[in-house]
């Protein structure tokens, strides 16, 4: 099947993509002390030499004492840690490529090196790691509105280094799904409430103060997933119509772009429709919408840390949902991570040069 539907550039307000094809946000840890080092910077280009469209950077630290969960996660925040993200969309630029960070809290989640605490306490919208299991303190006001600050002040960074856009992780369990998730946010005050819009209100304060400071053509993307990585059986929104009050409102407030995170691209989102979580995001807002999920590969990302490695698979059921415009752009997560000429590969049909996935890529920076 033809892969053109891939290759057709996209203008999202100031940014134009030469294709279809984002690089997903992957944790690598190579950045001791929060700062990305000239092996990260090199990473980023190689991705931007071989012909990816949006790469999205690794989840990298807003300044909360925890935003992060382990010391070699790159920081967004400090002088050393914008200087060498600012070697890095140097970088990426010189090699024709365009690139966002993805802002990150992790909120509530156990930290990953047993040797190291971060340097405060952790936040969360009621001290809930998961339902019923007590983690910490509920946040106070003046935490959450440093929270928000925190988030503005990063994507405001972003844009001054020269970043083409920035990604809010808003899914997977970490802080800004914390607070969506009546499981773990049952908060009684403005931060929370019975309602998923009303447990939003966190996400939409975040993209006022971002769009505020980033002004009104500069793209902001939202990160989103219904499953959690503390229960993979979640759904924040149980129909389309909870879809819409959920996502609408973070239109209002400044999302461009919804990223919608699935471990498989393929799963319909809801009965009697084959549309995925991006078609209905795409359907329900009008906004442009990130695929993600399992492309290229046979086996989905959870097994993968738990060593299954994964062969290349056919493209053809993604480029028929493609073409027919279901969403807007493909994030491509380990087959990216283990190969950079991913995309080049793909674009001039060297389809046995594609590489399986082994769980030993994610020691090196490939
Ligand atoms: C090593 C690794 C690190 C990841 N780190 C992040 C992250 O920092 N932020 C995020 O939103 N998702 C993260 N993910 C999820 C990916 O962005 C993507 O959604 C997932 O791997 C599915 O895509 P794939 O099947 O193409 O790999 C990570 C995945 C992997 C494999």
């Amino acid at each position: 099947m033809s892969t053109d539907a891939l290759f057709r550039p996209i203008q999202i307000k100031s940014m134009t993509l030469a294709n279809r094809i984002a690089m997903a946000p992957m944790t690598r840890s190579f950045s001791p002390g929060g700062v990305p080092t000239r092996d990260v910077v090199d990473y980023y280009r190689r991705r931007a030499e071989n012909g990816v469209g949006l790469i999205i950077s690794e989840g990298t630290g807003v300044a909360r004492p925890a935003s992060l969960n382990d010391p070699n996660v790159p920081r967004f925040h400090g002088e050393g840690e914008l200087a060498a993200w600012k070697d890095v969309i140097e970088a990426v630029h010189a090699a024709g490529g365009k690139m966002a960070p993805q802002l990150w809290h992790v909120g509530a989640v156990r930290t990953r090196e047993a040797e190291w605490t971060p340097p405060g306490p952790y936040d969360s919208p009621s001290g809930l790691s998961s339902p019923g299991k007590q983690f910490g303190e509920p946040m106070s006001d003046a935490e959450v509105a440093d929270a928000v600050d925190a988030f503005a002040k990063a994507a405001g960074a972003a844009k001054a280094l020269g970043f083409d856009s920035i990604e809010l992780h808003g899914a997977h369990g970490y802080l800004i799904d914390q607070f969506f998730w009546h499981g773990v946010n049952v908060r009684e005050d403005r931060w929370g409430g019975k309602t998923l819009p009303e447990r939003s209100r966190f996400a939409v304060e975040i993209l006022k103060a971002v769009r505020r400071e980033v002004g009104e053509d500069y793209p902001v993307i939202i990160r989103l997933s219904q499953w959690k990585q503390q229960d993979f059986n979640v759904k924040l929104a149980a129909d389309p119509k909870e879809m819409e009050a959920w996502l609408s409102p973070l239109a209002d407030a400044g999302a461009d772009v919804f990223h919608c995170s699935q471990r498989r691209f393929w799963e319909p989102e809801f009965e009697g429709s084959d549309l995925n979580f991006a078609g209905w995001a795409r359907k329900l807002t009008g906004k442009p919408t990130i695929t993600v999920g399992s492309v290229g590969l046979s086996g989905e990302f959870i097994a993968a840390y738990g060593g299954e490695a994964s062969q290349p698979a056919s493209l053809d059921g993604l480029l028929e949902r493609l073409e027919r415009d279901e969403f807007d752009l493909v994030a491509v997560g380990r087959a990216l991570l283990q190969d950079p000429e991913w995309v080049v590969k793909v674009r001039d049909g060297r389809e046995n040069e594609l590489k399986s996935f082994e769980r030993s890529a994610m020691a090196v920076l490939y």
